[in-house]
């Protein structure tokens, strides 16, 4: 559990973290990223502790693994390196930092753990779960094996790094298809998530996909009536829904992607409206680089997500705790899966 006083205590001892409109004015070339999201008076609320991140990473030698889903400062203000769950996990391989911390969900840091072993990983708040991890452990893949027998196990990289380990492969949204399409046995076994083992059952029919009953509490609160209400009240607006979501949805949205596939098809299409059916910041992080699309309608924030905050980033890097640790031979198990998914998209030239 977090100790948020004492480490406000600590923190205001080491560092000038006083709002300062003179800072923020001086770092108007990050604050230009976010301005449609984020007023002057919060810019110099958050300017402070940008600024002492960004001083303390190049003294340490870290970088910062931003997810899709962070919050624009940290999107914005301090992450070296953005993007989905599938980008983050090369990235991880690629860096050449000593540290890396990651500012995402824990499942996230594990696996740039797994395969970074040699770097420090730093998660700046060790609750920032999931619900798709959560919901399945290495047992629970034994039973599926047990009822899908020689059926290969391709598991979401929203999983444990034991989950991992007991996998033959992993996925994300950005991959699933086609790694489960590449699989030899008709039988394949997804999990955790049944949704988007679902759209990828919609997607590769000539495969036979079984999954597991896990899903993500931010994606599976839509209903497709929600989309079609929203498309009546709101005409002319383009509906884009994370594959997490249940297929109905999918059904009625105009196109479905992971996080950057999201991102790409905003910025290649540059509707006039666009609701995006998924976690909040999404599109915070890419208002200001599309003046031109009005963001509109309800989004759901991912509370795990929304654990990461600068004043965490900031003490993590400063006291060098939060050290995310993988049992050396669970590790060695699941690099397998995940660098299997890295070599095969790769291949596949996603
Ligand atoms: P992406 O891989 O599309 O970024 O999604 C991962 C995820 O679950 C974020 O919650
Ligand atoms: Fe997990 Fe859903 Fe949050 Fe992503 S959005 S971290 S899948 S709970």
């Amino acid at each position: 559990m977090f100790d948020l006083p004492a480490q406000r205590a600590h923190l205001s001892e080491k560092y000038d973290l006083t709002p300062s409109p003179e800072l923020a004015a001086g770092m108007s070339d990050i604050y230009d990223r976010m301005s449609r999201v984020v007023s002057p008076v919060d810019w110099a609320i958050y300017a402070p502790y940008v600024k002492a991140i960004n001083d303390l990473k190049a003294q340490r030698n870290a970088v910062i693994l931003g997810h899709n889903y962070m919050t624009p400062e940290i999107y914005h203000g301090v992450s070296d390196f953005v993007g989905d769950s599938l980008q983050l996990a090369i990235k991880a391989t690629e860096v050449e930092a000593d540290v890396i911390v990651q500012c995402g969900v824990h499942f996230m840091a594990e696996t740039s753990k797994i395969l970074s072993p040699e770097k420090t990983v730093l998660m700046p708040d060790m609750e920032a779960g999931c619900s798709l991890a959560e919901s399945i452990t290495a047992e629970g893949i034994a039973e599926m094996r047990r009822r899908y027998p020689g059926a290969p196990v391709v598991s979401y990289v929203n999983t444990t790094a034991e989950v991992k380990a007991a996998s033959d492969i992993c996925c994300t949204s950005s991959n699933a298809a086609q790694i489960v399409a590449a699989q030899d046995n008709h039988t394949v076994i997804m999990t955790p998530d049944q949704y988007l083992a679902q759209n990828v059952a919609r997607d590769v029919p000539q495969k036979n996909v079984v999954w597991w009953e896990g899903s993500c509490i931010v994606h599976e609160q839509y209903s497709p009536q929600d989309l079609r209400d929203f498309r009546e009240w709101n005409p002319g607006t383009r509906l884009i829904a994370h594959p997490e979501c249940p297929p109905d949805v999918v059904a009625e949205a105009d196109y479905s992607g992971s996080t950057s596939g999201i991102i790409k098809y905003v910025t290649d299409e540059k509707p006039e409206k666009a609701l995006l059916i998924t976690e909040c910041s999404m599109a915070s992080n890419i208002a200001d680089q599309l003046p031109e699309v009005e963001f509109v309608g309800p989004c759901n924030m991912c509370p795990y997500m929304k654990k990461i905050t600068l004043e965490k980033v900031l003490f993590a890097l400063d006291t060098m705790t939060g050290q995310v640790e993988v049992d050396a031979e669970v590790a060695e198990k699941a690099r397998l899966s995940v660098q299997r998914m890295i070599d095969l998209s790769r291949q596949l030239g996603i």
